[in-house]
């Protein structure tokens, strides 16, 4: 570069020397796959001290424990030799008729024979990773993205195109535009990757009308839906939306999740694919697992059958509503002008706009240092966006603990608004470097 200063002796030599020896023998794939930035910084977010509104978890100490804990002896007890062995690829059959069921919820149709059983939605989002795209394919997914999505398109070496969204979801003009833009490169798209309902992490859902018209957009241009959707069962106020599975059976790759409803410690999801596709994930999830964890799919099976889940999704409804209820009413009561987040009506998040100029990932390590934690925009977004936005979820704390949380933020920002007018933006040390977020990054599970 002209006029730079030449480099201080050895630093050339520096920039080629790994601390990895393995690295000429990777292969290629793994160039997507980095680990998150800042997970250094979330083993220091999980002390008890620090109110951490970063990770996704569910609250699992509201699980009836003890009958849970009778149901498994019992399990075990009547059916323990075939809960603790191997089952087929697709998971048990009297598991996936009861998935069915839970889809029905939803106003989708199925056969059991077209759901297979995952190891959480997240392999069969890497299972529909492996069976659809080729390194170089296009993804197109909302501005922003769940980041384990993010992570997996990454490792297929797959091309992720954002499409912006708002109060209303995924945004049709924008999604039209995007194809146009793609076929005017002459390239389309293969998959459009969708979280309709309680979106992680924008927490807002599709609205009706939209839901249509981005199918009818999808359909026209050969593209097929992957509808992400483990909150749907938590709605608020509301009764369960019908999912985008069930307007169309033929383009729209379904993933659902017992995660968030039952346990995500028992790794239980599963895919309903097109029936030509079936067969196809089936052979992928056997050369990957051999078979779903059977004794999990076994509990999930015998939760079903002998509790009142759905009462207990009733439970887990109201736990969030009052939580989320303690996030909004913080935010309106702390956070300055400028600042402006969703309200969402369901699910596990709220996302944050900062108010102009501020960044972030800049400002984190002050929020830990004040004992407050959340996650950064730019780990939802694999074009280096987000850096003006963050994600706070409040499924996991108490609600007095999200208060606080939400006013120790609120002070971050403050001082980092002065800090701002008093020293200019340098002094909030923006996180732009040249390639951020370029790689999308793999979540920490209790990040998710
Ligand atoms: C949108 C979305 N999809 C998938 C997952 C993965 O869930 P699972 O535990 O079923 O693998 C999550 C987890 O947070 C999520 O938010």
């Amino acid at each position: 570069m002209a006029g730079s200063p030449p480099p201080p002796p050895g630093a050339v030599a520096a920039a080629h020397v790994s601390l990895d020896p393995y690295v000429e023998r990777y292969a290629a794939r793994t160039h997507g796959m980095r680990a998150s930035e800042i997970r250094a910084l979330f083993a220091v977010a999980n002390r008890p001290e620090v109110v951490s509104l970063a990770g996704g978890m569910p609250f699992t100490a509201a699980l009836p424990l003890d009958s849970v804990g009778v149901m498994v002896a019992d399990l075990l007890r009547t059916a323990g030799a075939s809960a603790l062995q191997y089952t087929g690829g697709q998971g048990d059959p009297v598991l996936r008729e009861q998935i069915t069921q839970v889809m029905a919820l939803e106003g989708i149709t199925a056969s059991p024979d077209d759901v297979v059983v995952t190891v959480g939605s997240q392999q069969a989002l890497d299972l529909v990773s492996r069976v659809f795209l080729d390194p170089g394919d296009v993804v197109l997914a909302e501005a922003p993205s769940y980041v384990g999505a993010l992570g997996t398109f990454s490792s297929a070496q797959a091309e992720v195109v954002h499409v912006a969204m708002d109060n209303d979801g995924l945004i049709p003009a924008a999604l039209q535009e995007a194809l146009d833009r793609l076929a005017a490169r002459g390239r389309r798209a293969k998959l459009l990757y969708t979280v309709p309902n309680y979106h992680n992490p924008a927490g807002v859902s599709m609205s009706e009308p939209r839901r249509d018209e981005v199918l009818a957009i999808a359909r026209s241009a050969g593209v097929l839906v992957l509808e992400d959707n483990p909150y749907g069962l938590l709605g608020f106020d509301e009764e369960p939306r019908r999912a985008l599975r069930a307007r169309t059976s033929d383009e729209v790759l379904y993933l659902g999740s017992f995660s968030k409803t039952i346990s995500p410690g028992l790794r239980v999801g599963w895919v309903l694919a097109p029936h030509a596709v079936r067969e196809k994930l089936v052979l992928a999830s056997e050369a990957q697992v051999l078979c779903p964890p059977t004794f999990s799919g076994a509990i999930v099976s015998a939760y079903l059958r002998t509790q009142p889940w759905l009462e207990q999704v009733k439970v887990f409804r109201e736990l969030y509503r009052e939580r989320r209820d303690a996030t909004l009413s913080a935010l309106a009561q702390h956070f300055p002008a400028g600042a402006t987040w969703t309200r969402p009506t369901g699910g596990f998040y709220v996302w944050v706009t900062l108010p102009e100029g501020l960044d972030s990932k800049a400002m984190l390590p002050r929020a830990v240092h004040a004992r407050v934690a959340y996650v950064p925009g730019t780990g939802f977004y694999a074009d280096g966006g987000g850096g003006r936005h963050l994600r706070l979820s409040y499924c996991f704390p108490e609600p007095d603990r999200i208060r606080e949380g939400v006013r120790r933020l609120a002070a971050v920002l403050s001082e980092e608004s002065e800090l701002r007018s008093v020293f200019g933006p340098h002094a909030t040390a923006p996180s732009g470097s040249k390639d951020r977020g370029r790689r999308a990054q793999t979540p920490a599970p209790d990040l998710a």
